[in-house]
Order: structure tokens, then C-alpha cells, then sequence
């Protein structure tokens, strides 16, 4: 059965991007398709400024808006990444697997080391080996396969690099995986800067789409959304970036066949699509909203969840984790 591992990260509200380039796959289809586990990576939130409080409050939140976002615990598995001690143990191999050089060409890496440095901050050492933690989430379950969106497209390429390696010079140890990006809005862009991918760790403007927005503030985003000069609807993300956005989101809202550029040969004003956008945006997101409402009501149910899914996930972590140890010369615990 094809293993399917994908993981999000609690540095913020969960957006509109996350839902249609990443959570909404692995709802529709990868849990129902494979032996899927989704795992909110709370290691990786500590790799930028962080607040203690804040990372535990989204930890949670992730988990429960996965829930409500229709992942089932009686088809996938669900966790947190720090209850399983697997990820941070064959971090370290791969640590001594993967180069320098290679790391600072991690396009993420420079951007947000970047953006750091610009704000007189300091960069974490662990945002630089970040990706190698990433490629531990990955190896340690054997996946076939990473359903992500486009961004995360170099890190999986990393993690295939870095699995091939270990296998040639120590013996098969890892399954090599692959990503699996969505055929529409693999990378929504935010609402303001159509430039720039819509990011839950950016600060919060009108740009970003939460979640947990409700239907007024989602109309009201949607509808401020930049455009562009000119005033025909057509699809083309190099001259119309901003009208181009919200034909994929409104095609990735609609599901089915919707093409972006079939659907813009349905307008001929800006406003009627921000409009029809708007709307299909609320009606892919009512539902989580009000799930997610009730489950905030069971915290005992969301706890049983991570639970018995660290658990399973521990089980079949173990074995390869401990064979990679192995392979790579350490003397096993008598
Ligand atoms: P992150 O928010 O970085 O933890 O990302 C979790 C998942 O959502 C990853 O698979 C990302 O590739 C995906 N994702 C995040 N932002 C976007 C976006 N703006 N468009 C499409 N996919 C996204
Ligand atoms: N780095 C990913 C992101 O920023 C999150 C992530 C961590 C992940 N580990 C993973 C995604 C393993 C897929 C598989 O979105």
C-alpha cells in the first residue's frame, strides 16, 4: 500500500493556501488512498522568533482544524512531530549525510534568513538544517509519496538526494519519495500582493485568508483583492497575476473539471469574479468553521486522536529508524 506522509506547521492560523494547496488533497483523496499519516510539526515553528504559549495554542489548533477539515483518524494518522522521538533521532544522521553547501542553497532558507537579517534579528541554526529535519519527517515512515504545495517542492527534492546517498553508501535504508503537487492552486497567492505566496507566518493583512475567517471578513478580503490594470478577465499569472489567483482559487473552490481559463471566459468584469470567488470561498470554508466549532467543544476527543495516532506513528517509525542507525556504524544497545 502506498505510504503517504505530509506535515503542517504551527507558526500561525491556517490560510486558504494551506487548505487548497496541501489540506484539502489529503482529505479528499490521500487519506482514502493509502496508509496516510499528517503530522503538525511543531519542531519546525521553533525555527524562527517564537512566542511558548502561542506554538502550544496552534499545535492544537492545527490538529483540530485538520479534524474539521475532514481528515478521519479511522482512515489516517495524526500526530504531533515532538511526540515522537524518531524524527529528532535520524535528524542527526542525516545531518551527517546531507552537506553545508547544500543546505544554504534551500531557496526558503535564504529568503527567511534574509528576511531575519533585515530585521536586525538573529537566524537560528536550526532554520538552516530545517530541511534535513524535514527529510527525517519524511524517511522515517518510508513514504512513497509528499502531497505539498509548490514551495515545498526543494525540500523534497533534498530529501530524495539525501536518501539515495544513505542507501548507496550504507545499504538500503530509505524509501526514495516523491512530491505530489495539486493540478490548481499549488501556490495561492496573498490577496494584496499577488506576488507573493499566501503565508500563515506573515503578519496578518487583508492579503491572508484564515480558516477560521468568517463569511463577512472572507467577502471582504476577497473582494479589496488587488487586480490588475486592464479590466478583461484572462488567465495568465505572468501579465494578470492578481486576476490570475482568483480564477485558481475559484477553481479550486468549485473542485470537479473547473479550469482557470475556461472559467475566465465567463466574465467580463473584475467585480462579478471577486464576487463569484468570494462566495465559493465562504462555501468551502463554512463547513470547517462550524466542525471545527464543535470539536473545540470535545478537547478530549482531539487528545485521544494525537494520542493514538503518536502511538502508531512511534510503531512504525521505529524499525527504520533503528535499521538506519545500524547501517550507519552504531554499536546497538545491548
Ligand atoms: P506550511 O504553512 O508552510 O506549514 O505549509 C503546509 C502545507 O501547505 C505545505 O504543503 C505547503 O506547501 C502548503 N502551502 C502553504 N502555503 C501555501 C500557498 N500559499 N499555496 C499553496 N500551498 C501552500
Ligand atoms: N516544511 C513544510 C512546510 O513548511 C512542513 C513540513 C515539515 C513537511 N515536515 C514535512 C511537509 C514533511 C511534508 C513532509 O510547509
Amino acid at each position: 500500500m502506498t505510504r503517504i506522509f505530509s506535515g503542517i506547521k504551527p507558526t500561525g492560523h491556517l490560510t486558504l493556501g494551506n487548505y487548497l494547496g496541501a489540506v484539502r488533497q489529503w482529505v479528499k483523496t490521500d487519506q482514502h488512498r493509502g496508509d496516510a499519516l499528517f503530522c503538525v510539526v511543531d519542531l519546525h515553528a521553533l525555527t524562527v522568533d517564537h512566542d511558548p504559549a502561542r506554538v502550544r495554542r496552534l499545535s492544537r489548533q492545527a490538529a483540530t482544524l485538520l479534524l474539521a477539515a475532514g481528515l478521519d483518524p479511522t482512515c489516517c494518522t495524526l500526530f504531533v512531530q515532538s511526540h515522537v522521538a524518531e524524527h529528532t533521532r535520524l535528524a542527526y544522521l542525516l545531518e551527517c549525510t546531507a552537506t553545508d553547501g547544500e543546505m544554504r542553497r534551500m531557496i526558503q532558507y535564504k529568503e527567511k534568513a534574509a528576511r531575519e537579517r533585515a530585521t536586525g534579528g538573529s537566524v537560528r541554526l536550526s532554520l538552516l538544517t530545517y530541511p534535513v529535519l524535514m527529510a527525517a519527517d519524511i524517511l522515517a515512515y518510508g513514504a512513497d509519496e509528499v502531497p505539498v504545495g509548490d514551495d515545498q517542492a526543494q525540500h523534497v527534492e533534498l530529501t530524495r538526494d539525501l536518501a539515495m546517498r544513505f542507501n548507496q553508501r550504507y545499504g538500503h535504508a530509505f524509501t526514495v519519495p516523491r512530491a505530489v503537487l495539486p493540478d490548481v492552486a499549488a501556490r495561492v497567492m496573498d490577496l494584496q500582493d499577488p506576488l507573493s505566496k499566501m503565508g500563515k507566518s506573515h503578519a496578518e493583512t487583508s492579503g491572508i485568508v484564515y480558516l477560521l475567517d468568517d463569511a463577512d471578513v472572507v467577502r471582504r478580503k476577497v473582494m479589496r483583492a488587488v487586480t490588475d490594470s486592464g479590466s478583461e478577465v484572462a488567465y495568465d499569472r505572468e501579465t494578470q497575476p492578481g486576476v490570475a489567483n482568483l480564477l485558481e482559487i475559484l477553481a479550486a473552490c468549485k473542485g470537479g473539471d473547473s479550469k482557470p481559463d475556461e472559467l475566465a471566459a465567463g466574465y467580463d468584469s473584475y467585480g462579478a469574479l471577486k464576487k463569484d470567488t468570494a462566495e465559493a470561498v465562504v462555501e468551502v470554508l463554512r463547513p470547517v468553521r462550524e466542525r471545527h466549532a464543535e470539536l473545540c467543544a470535545e478537547p478530549g476527543y482531539v487528545d485521544e486522536v494525537l494520542r493514538a495516532g503518536a502511538e502508531r506513528a512511534r510503531g512504525v517509525a521505529r524499525p527504520t529508524v533503528d535499521g538506519a542507525y545500524r547501517a550507519i556504524g552504531l554499536l546497538p544497545p545491548v
